[in-house]
């Protein structure tokens, strides 16, 4: 049986992803490794984690020997690295850990991917290794402008796959999403964290004058295109996965108080974040030509998401007794 690795697949988009190619491709043996950060948790794989073609090891991608030992036991054939440190806020505050996770951690896979001669390598990259664009959209080809310690991370990382790509041929591919949206996002997130304090009755800390853009697109989409990258992608090419469905951040948290039927006086102006990209947007003709177009209208997908934590709050309630406690107090203080 061949097998692929999905590395940070307890998190947001990797325990989607997993969710998905473990039930459509049971001829394969999908392992995840993930290091149950603050933000990855076993429990959103407990759908699949029975399946007789899954694994779930408990593991960094910075640990060298771990890594290999590994590839030593399943020999795998393809690679999506998701595995890293995400959120821009916790970035501005200490980016130490995004380095040494996002770009070594990548750098750790690829030279495992090199030993053990698998056939590709994806790198799930990020729309804001570009920057910030006020008019038009980014393609594939336009400069990479990262502006705060996340977003240069995942440009370093993506770079170095792309070095080894050029230097050793190895096969790899990029991938360049705009925000993603929907089921397990961790609510320190935009979309999930007003969801999840509308439904508190808590405030909904908007930042700085909130019209910065963000182009929204529904996880399934996202993953959906990944499997189209697996099986069409060209080795190092570099493809923007986007959804055409701009929105300012004020739109977003004026819906989300109308699907919860809240008073949209708790939309909160606070503090700017640090280097605020304005906008970020994406020209995705590329997957387009490889027939992949996204599915969900931003309106029905952020009903399902309401749904979603509405009938989660056990999940999302284990979260926020814990250590994001401490974290949204550093961040917003008490604001009921
Ligand atoms: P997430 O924070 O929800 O999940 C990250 C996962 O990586 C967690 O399960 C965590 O435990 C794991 N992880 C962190 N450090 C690790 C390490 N050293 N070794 C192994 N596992 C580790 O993130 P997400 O939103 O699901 O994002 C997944 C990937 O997609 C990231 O690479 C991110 O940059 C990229 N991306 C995200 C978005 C978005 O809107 N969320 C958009 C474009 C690209
Ligand atoms: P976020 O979900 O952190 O994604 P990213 O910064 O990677 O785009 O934030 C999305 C947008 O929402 C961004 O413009 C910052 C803004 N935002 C708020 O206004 N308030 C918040 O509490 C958070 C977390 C984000």
């Amino acid at each position: 049986m061949k097998a692929c690795l999905i590395t940070g697949g307890a998190g947001f988009i990797g325990s989607n992803f997993a969710r998905m190619m473990v039930g459509r491709y049971p001829e394969t043996h999908w392992v995840v490794l993930d290091k149950l950060t603050y933000a990855g948790r076993k429990e959103n794989l407990s759908e699949i984690e029975k399946k007789s073609n899954f694994s779930f090891v408990r593991g960094d991608i910075v640990d060298t020997k771990q890594v290999e030992r590994l590839f030593e036991e399943y020999r795998f054939e393809n690679i999506f690295n998701f595995a890293a440190e995400t959120h821009v806020d916790r970035s501005i505050e200490s980016p130490g850990q995004f380095i040494m996770t996002d770009v070594y951690g990548a750098y750790v896979l690829l030279e495992a991917a090199r030993k053990y001669e698998v056939k590709k390598f994806i790198q799930i990259s990020t729309d804001e290794v570009y920057g910030s664009i006020n008019e038009g959209s980014f393609s594939e080809s336009s400069p990479l402008m990262p502006r705060n310690p996340y977003s240069a991370s995942k440009a370093g990382a993506e770079r170095m796959a792309y070095s080894y790509f050029a230097t050793y041929q190895i096969n790899v591919i990029i991938t360049r999403a705009s925000n993603n949206y929907g089921p397990y996002q961790y609510p320190e997130k935009l979309i999930p964290l007003f969801i999840t304090n509308a439904i508190e009755g808590m405030d909904l800390p908007l930042y700085g004058d909130g019209k910065n853009i963000r182009d929204w697109i529904y996880v399934e989409d996202h993953v959906d295109a990944l499997d189209v990258v697996l099986k069409y992608g060209k080795s190092g090419e570099v493809y923007n996965i986007g959804a055409g469905q701009e929105l300012e951040n004020r739109d977003v948290a004026q819906m989300i108080c109308q699907q919860l039927e809240i008073d949209p006086t708790h939309i909160k102006p606070v503090k700017d974040r640090l280097g605020h990209d304005r906008r970020y947007s994406l020209n995705f003709d590329k997957m387009k030509a490889l027939g992949w177009n996204p599915k969900k209208d931003f309106q029905t997908g952020l009903a399902e998401t309401v749904s979603w934590y509405r009938d989660n709050q056990e999940w999302w309630k284990r979260i926020k007794s814990g250590e994001y406690k401490e974290y949204y107090q550093r961040m917003y203080g008490h604001q009921r």
